[in-house]
């Protein structure tokens, strides 16, 4: 069974994309047997970062049941190493409005793909479509720019995506799982108060949810005089989602990012001594080093 790693943020543009794309390809060429699947449902754009213009198929194929196995759309670069791509769809109203009977069946496709790593692009945004891809996998990444609209952005993502977890981890037909499901919140407070008020301890369950929930911040075109607003994050975080957000690195503005993309070529191969892929070749490095956590359920490593 292969590791699945997502990536969020909230906000878009701020280099989900790029960063997935690199680290994809940094772990393919690492010997690992990789898979990149677009889930950005409406911005799919993966395929055209490696310059693939027209796929021959694509993740639409496989939610109209234009083909009967999700392996039938992947698409695999010889030229980078064997990675594996499974490009995106367009916004369609099947997909927009995708049942949960069609999400199940796509991440249990996903899950069964034949690899040693998934990477998952959720997307810009709070869908549910985006949170619950993201809260899917075995590790989260979340990128945020240090600007202070796009760091309030990805904790409204976070707070999201935490309510959306202790949602889950009341059964629908329980006393708190039924009173919960019947309200909106927008905030995790909310949540926990009103859990403990339809049951005693129900806010410890709820809180426990999160225990292994610990999302990796990576800071995207990072100038020095960010700092601030950083700390301000983890703070935020700590405080209301009670949920501790390890950073996982700082990528620098770079305009050999640019050069890349106009290369179709990601940074880490086409200028490896960029700041940037410098950067994204130490945040690679360590998350070969989480992958091998996860021990013999990368059994096909051949690395
Ligand atoms: N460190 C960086 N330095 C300079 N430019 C960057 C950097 N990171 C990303 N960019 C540029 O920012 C733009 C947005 O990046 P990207 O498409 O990866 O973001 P995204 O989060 O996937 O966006 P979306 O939410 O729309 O899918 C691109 O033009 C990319 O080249
Ligand atoms: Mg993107």
């Amino acid at each position: 069974m292969a590791v699945t790693i997502s990536m969020g943020s909230g906000k878009g543009g701020t280099g989900k994309t790029t960063l997935l794309c690199n680290l994809a390809l940094l772990l393919a060429k690492k010997g690992k047997k990789v898979c990149l699947v677009d889930l950005d449902i409406g911005g799919a754009d993966i395929h055209l970062l490696f310059g693939l213009f027209e796929p021959k198929h694509s993740l639409t194929d496989f939610l109209n049941r234009k083909v009967d196995s999700l392996t039938e759309v992947v698409h695999t670069f010889y030229s980078f190493y064997g990675l594996q791509i499974i490009p995106g769809t367009g916004s369609t109203l099947q997909t927009a409005n995708m049942s949960f009977q069609e999400k199940q069946r796509l991440l249990r496709a996903i899950s069964a793909l034949d690899a040693d790593v998934i990477l998952m692009d959720v997307g810009a945004g709070t869908s549910y479509h985006a949170l619950d891809f993201f809260m899917f996998s075995d590790i989260q990444l979340c990128v945020t720019m240090p600007e202070p609209t796009s760091i309030i952005d990805l904790y409204s993502f976070l707070q999201l995506a935490t309510i959306r977890k202790v949602l889950g981890s009341f059964l629908t037909n329980s006393e708190v799982g039924h009173m919960l499901r019947k309200h909106t919140f927008s905030t995790l407070t909310e949540v926990f108060e009103l859990a403990e008020k339809t049951q005693e301890g129900a806010k410890a369950k709820a809180q426990r949810s999160l225990h292994y929930f610990h999302p990796l911040l990576v800071i995207n075109r990072d100038t020095p005089n960010a700092r601030v607003n950083k700390t301000k994050l983890k703070q935020l975080v700590a405080k209301y989602l009670g949920i501790d957000i390890p950073q996982l690195g700082e990528i620098p503005e770079d305009a050999a990012i640019q050069d890349a993309l106009r290369a179709y070529m990601p940074v880490c191969e086409l200028s490896p001594e960029a700041p940037a892929a410098i950067a994204i070749i130490r945040i690679a490095d360590k998350i070969e080093k989480l992958i091998g956590l996860f021990g013999d359920r990368s059994h096909n490593s051949t690395s």
